[in-house]
């Protein structure tokens, strides 16, 4: 029988769309701890359009954010019930490391109605989930969230293209300096900005800079919010393999790749293997490893977001590559007389495609741009 759910994307009720956005909330706990699954979120409410229940997915592996929250339920709703099950994505309807959610949701008996905010693009998915509960007497609808749409967009890309949806963040002075002229760092932006990159950080599925960024800064590369430091997949530019053995990183991530080209000695790459970095060989031109095919490897393993935290030259590499989906422009009200410029060949910021947004952080000014 062909299933006939509801898409309510040209006329969003009110409560849907409420509980749809508190069931986003969730996602985002989940977010950049999921890859190479996206993250999800959902809520269980009553007739009284109360939420009696929430879940979310939290790693891949885990269990799903549908059946985490209907494991929430409070007992008394474990029988006899007509709730209402909001999740951020289409529930699925097939075996991968866990069993399908539509399964839970139907043997628990307790829910009549499921809405979701996003038809998934994964092709063992988009549709079937629905029609399942449809032909097990679960009204499904869909209901359209922009919230919703721009949360899954990194998901979507690498879905499309089995590359990861790329940021990129530079901080600069007014005249254009990212550093001392001796390469040592100095603080550039200010805290309510820095909290912005932490978070940034936290909710991306891996990060990606250079052995340069590495010995000039000795960066963590964590995400610290409040008293949590969480450790982030890391992998890094690194074509001679000039990485201190003593550098932050090897204790402050949670994974390490080198991307480096040959020829490099047996003992170099040994050194880092025996520090548990993994090292990928990648071709290079004129002195620049191939950042396609570092893209594409970072995609192979599943990655969906990458935030790129480095200098200028890999900054402006990847822009001139147009291979980023975001980038970040932080701009300081300093100025730094024989610094480090960011970008000494010249760039052009404003002949470059795509929407430009600026927001303010304390005394920073965050230039937003979008391709
Ligand atoms: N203000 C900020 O937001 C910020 C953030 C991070 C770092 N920094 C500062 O930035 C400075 C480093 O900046 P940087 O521009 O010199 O270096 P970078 O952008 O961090 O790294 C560039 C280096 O990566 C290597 N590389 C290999 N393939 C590449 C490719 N395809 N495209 C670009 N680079 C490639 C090259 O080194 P090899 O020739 O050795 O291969 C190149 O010199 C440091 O002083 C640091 O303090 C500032």
């Amino acid at each position: 029988m062909p299933a006939n759910h509801i898409s309510k994307a040209l006329m969003p009720n009110f409560n849907d769309i409420r509980f749809l956005q508190e069931s986003l909330q969730l996602a985002h706990k989940g977010k950049g701890f999921c890859y190479p699954n996206p993250a999800v979120g959902s809520v269980i409410v009553n007739e009284n359009q109360e939420i009696i229940s929430v879940g979310f997915h939290q790693a891949a592996g885990k269990a799903h954010a549908e059946v985490n929250a209907l494991k929430n339920l409070p007992n008394n709703y474990k029988t006899n019930s007509e709730l209402t099950l909001y999740v951020t994505l289409e529930p699925c309807a097939h075996f991968g490391k866990t069993p399908p959610c539509v399964n839970a949701i139907i043997e628990s008996k307790v829910i009549s109605r499921v809405v979701y905010g996003y038809k998934d693009p994964n092709p063992n998915v988009l549709g079937k989930g629905a029609d399942l509960l449809v032909n097990n007497n679960i009204e499904c609808e869909y209901v359209s969230c922009k919230e919703i749409d721009i949360f899954y967009e990194p998901y979507k890309l690498w879905l499309k293209t089995q590359k990861p949806f790329i940021t990129a963040k530079l901080a600069i002075t007014l005249n254009g300096m990212i550093a001392n002229h001796d390469s040592t760092p100095f603080k550039i932006t200010g805290d309510i900005i820095n909290k912005f990159t932490h978070q940034n950080r936290q909710s991306t599925d891996a990060i990606l800079t250079t052995a340069e960024t590495i010995i000039s800064d000795n960066p963590k590369l964590n995400a610290r919010i409040g008293d949590t430091h969480t450790k982030k997949k890391l992998y890094i530019i690194d074509r001679c393999l000039k990485l201190p053995e003593d550098a932050n990183i090897f204790k402050t991530s949670s994974s390490l790749t080198v991307f480096y080209s040959k020829p490099i000695s047996d003992s170099k790459k040994s050194l880092l293997c025996n520090k548990g970095c993994q090292l990928v060989e990648v071709s290079n031109s004129n002195k620049e490893l191939d950042l396609k095919a570092i893209i594409a490897q970072i995609g192979k393993d599943g990655v969906h977001s990458l935030w790129v935290e480095a200098g200028g030259r890999l900054f402006a590499s990847l822009l001139r590559q147009k291979l980023l989906q975001k980038a970040f422009i932080y701009i300081a009200p300093k100025w730094v007389n024989h610094g480090k410029i960011a970008f000494p060949n010249g760039f052009e910021v404003e002949k470059l495609p795509g929407k430009k947004a600026f927001r303010q952080y304390g005394e920073d000014v965050l230039c937003e741009l979008t391709f």
